[in-house]
């Protein structure tokens, strides 16, 4: 069997859906990639990530990628995708959005099924 040189380590990072989650993570991931050969996903919900993706300059896309997760709607419609973050979501949804991110569980798993990184990074639930 042959080893590349090149093969990089693979990390999964699935922050909690809030602004002062996710931004600390991407942080990590740009010093990691900048310092080692780390190939890193960032995982949240697409209405994160459509605001995070043009914070990011474009020397790291070939070392960060973003990979969304939905979800789910059909079971909890008061939760509509725009407040699938903690970002201007309504305090009283608060725990509907806590469930929604436990519901997601079987979706994560296939993202970590086909990813399968070296190491997952998560800070909450
Ligand atoms: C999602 O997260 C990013 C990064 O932390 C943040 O800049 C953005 O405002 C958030 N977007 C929404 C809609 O919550
Ligand atoms: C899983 O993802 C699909 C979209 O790929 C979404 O329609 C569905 O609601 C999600 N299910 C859960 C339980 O999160």
């Amino acid at each position: 069997m042959v080893y590349s040189q090149q093969r990089s380590i693979t990390i999964l990072m699935l922050p909690w859906l809030a602004h002062g989650h996710i931004s600390p993570f991407l942080e990590l991931a740009k010093k990691l990639t900048s310092k080692r050969n780390f190939h890193i996903f960032i995982c949240s919900t697409p209405v994160n990530l459509t605001s995070t993706k043009p914070k990011l300059s474009p020397k790291y896309s070939h070392c960060i990628e973003f990979v969304e997760l939905y979800l789910p709607h059909d079971d909890l419609p008061e939760l509509p995708p725009q407040y699938h973050t903690t970002n201007g979501l309504p305090p009283h949804l608060m725990s509907t959005l806590k469930r929604a991110f436990d519901m997601s569980s079987n979706n994560f798993s296939t993202i970590l099924t086909a990813l399968k990184p070296d190491l997952l990074i998560y800070d909450f639930l």
